[in-house]
């Protein structure tokens, strides 16, 4: 598969966005998939194994580099690990979302980091657009994607199942950044 260009790590202000590691996988369980707050408007239901959260590292380990980045989010200050943050490039454009564990919520670190990523893409000049979408009741999410600079584009009706509010599609919102 070819190789899209984004770097293996990128440095924000407060944060380092780096390749996934295995032995992340205990940190991950504990502090964020396995938390019904962290995936109420996500497409996977809470884990709830610590094996199920390594599969999870090992698929994002072995799509690193080809057309997904699923990055570690990571404390420069502490080092802990927050969240992930995921890219997804499909020739000219690309889609990105987040998670992070509920006690960094509300702090930036979502804004800081989308808007790196954004910067960091857009520095392809084969990149004409990024997206995102949302559960229309994430307004934290959305506030995020707007306050990245990204603009409302519209309500995608039924878009995708978020298992842990519904079995039926929800509608979303989507948000973009062109040039
Ligand atoms: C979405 C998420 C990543 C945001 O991370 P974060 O670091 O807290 O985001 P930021 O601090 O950069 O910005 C959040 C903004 O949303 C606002 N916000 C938070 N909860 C809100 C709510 N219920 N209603 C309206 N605004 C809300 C905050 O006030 C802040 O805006 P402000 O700076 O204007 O005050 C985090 O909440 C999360 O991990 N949620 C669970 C996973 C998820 O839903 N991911 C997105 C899938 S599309």
């Amino acid at each position: 598969m070819k190789r899209t260009g984004m770097p293996l790590s990128i440095r924000t202000k407060r944060l380092k966005l780096r390749k996934p590691r295995l032995s992340d996988a205990p940190v991950i369980f504990k502090s964020y998939a396995c938390d019904p707050r962290v995936t109420k408007y996500v497409t996977f239901k809470p884990h709830k194994s610590l094996k199920e959260t390594k599969a999870f590292v090992r698929r994002s380990i072995s799509e690193y580099k080809l057309s997904r980045y699923t990055y570690a989010v990571e404390s420069r200050q502490t080092g802990e690990l927050m969240g992930n943050f995921a890219v997804r490039i499909d020739r000219f454009k690309a889609e990105i979302g987040y998670v992070l564990a509920a006690k960094y919520w509300g702090k930036g670190y979502a804004t800081e980091a989308a808007g790196a990523v954004i910067a960091q893409l857009f520095k392809n000049r084969g990149i004409f657009r990024v997206s995102a979408v949302c559960d229309t009741a994430n307004r934290a999410s959305a506030r995020v994607l707007t306050k990245a600079g990204m603009r409302f584009e519209g309500k995608l009706k039924r878009w995708i199942i978020h298992p842990n509010r519904s079995k039926h599609p929800c509608d979303c919102f989507c948000y973009s950044i062109t040039r």
